[in-house]
């Protein structure tokens, strides 16, 4: 059976109505990424940090998932196992679609991470009071975000499913955080046919030297190109068994 590893980026979410981090403006809702995204700005002010994503935690409230993620969900509900996704997002819009073997490399908005002992709760409320961590009392509970500098959650499960993929599709990200965006060559190397979704694709002139370009890259909106390869996929299956 085809094994398949998804990634997903800001792009798949972005007509949901969560803006994504490097739109035309380079802001993201009014900031730049570094300065709220760093251990050393949430060093230097904690409260601008917590309050952005305290902001930003509320904000999921109103939006919802949309086309692509339910048809990621509806792919996971026909192969199963064989569909890894892998989603630098920090909302969860895939896991509310229906997805749920799904890797959170860069955290998620509804966990918290405490300082003093570890925990990642789940956390739907503010965290700019200071509230008392669940496990162990402490009032040092941060976003469970992955920040610029910071490990990501997973790395190990998810190039072991990258290396064993037979096919890799990227899904509205720009490719430029890594490790993520090193996943496509990775897969390659490894044999796997690599897709774009995007509603640009990458100037292949602008990749970096250990990149390599996509087998193939479809333009649009992720909430048509989604549906039309996950048809595409399950029809393969299909007319194979
Ligand atoms: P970006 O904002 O860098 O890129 C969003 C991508 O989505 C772009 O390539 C757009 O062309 C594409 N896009 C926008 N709207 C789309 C739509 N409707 N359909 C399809 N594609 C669309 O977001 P990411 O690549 O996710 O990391 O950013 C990667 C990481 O950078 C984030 O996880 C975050 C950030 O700093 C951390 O916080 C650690």
């Amino acid at each position: 059976m085809t094994r398949i590893v998804v990634l997903t980026g800001a792009g798949i979410s972005a007509e949901s109505g969560v803006p994504t981090f490097r739109g035309a403006d380079g802001l993201w809702e009014g900031h730049r990424v570094e300065d709220v995204a760093t251990p050393e700005a949430y060093e230097r002010d904690p409260d601008t940090v917590l309050s952005f994503y305290d902001a930003r935690r509320r904000a999921l409230g109103a939006v919802a998932p949309n086309a692509a993620h339910r048809a990621l969900a509806r792919l996971e509900g026909a192969i199963g196992e064989d569909l890894l996704v892998v989603t630098q997002n920090v909302d969860d819009l895939h896991e509310r679609a229906g997805s749920r073997h799904l890797v959170h490399m860069h955290g998620e908005l509804r966990r918290a991470l405490c300082d003093a002992c570890g925990a990642r709760p789940a956390w739907d409320g503010d965290l700019i009071d200071r509230p008392p961590c669940p496990e162990c009392g402490e009032r040092m509970l941060r976003p469970d975000v992955v920040w610029f500098g910071e490990m990501p959650y997973e790395l190990e499960r998810i190039e072991n499913a990258v290396v064993a993929c037979d096919e890799f599709v990227s899904i509205g990200t720009s490719g430029a955080v890594y490790p993520a965006a090193g996943y496509v060559a990775l897969a390659a190397a490894f044999g796997a046919r690599t897709v774009e979704l995007n509603l640009e694709p990458r100037d292949t002139l602008l990749l970096f030297e250990d990149a390599v370009p996509f087998d193939e890259a479809r333009a649009g909106r992720a909430t048509e190109l989604v549906p039309a390869w996950v048809d595409e996929v399950i029809a393969a299956r299909s007319t194979r068994t």
